[in-house]
């Protein structure tokens, strides 16, 4: 079996996301998605609309998703490679090359983004800011 995983806020759910999800289950029969918790969010200087609970249950709700973990630190991919004995890291290429030192536990894939949306565009254009 192979175990893919991915990582990210995933606030105000939408088809990029999907789309990324999706592409990244048919690399693989298992897909983990580590999701930032609230806390680690506020170390990113990112607030996110629905909080950590909420964002979990959705994406527990999408069909590509077996497994979403809380992500509450940048120390702790390696870690989770290995205690989930991932085969494959993939993340958008907004973070490409950002993960590069994982090569030497997974393979490591960054995709294109989805076109013309972002959890940012929608906050903007709903709320002006
Ligand atoms: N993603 C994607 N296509 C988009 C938006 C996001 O493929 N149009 C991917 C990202 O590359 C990442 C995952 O979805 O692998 C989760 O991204 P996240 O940062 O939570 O969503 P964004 O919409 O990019 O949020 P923000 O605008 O806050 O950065």
């Amino acid at each position: 079996m192979k175990r893919v995983i991915t990582y990210g806020t995933y606030d105000l759910l939408h088809y990029g996301h999907i789309e990324l999800l999706r592409r990244a289950r048919e690399h693989g029969d298992y897909l983990i998605v580590a999701l930032s918790t609230d806390e680690f969010n506020k170390i990113k200087n990112k607030k996110s609309y629905y909080n950590y609970e909420q964002r979990k249950m959705m994406l527990e709700s999408i069909r590509y998703v077996d497994l979403v973990i809380p992500e509450d630190g940048w120390g702790q991919k390696t870690k989770d490679v290995d205690k989930y004995d991932v085969d494959l890291f993939i993340m958008g290429h907004d973070w490409e090359g950002e993960f590069d030192e994982l090569k030497s536990q997974c393979e490591v894939i960054y995709v294109n983004r989805t076109e013309g949306i972002s959890t940012t565009q929608i906050k903007t254009e709903l709320y002006g800011n």
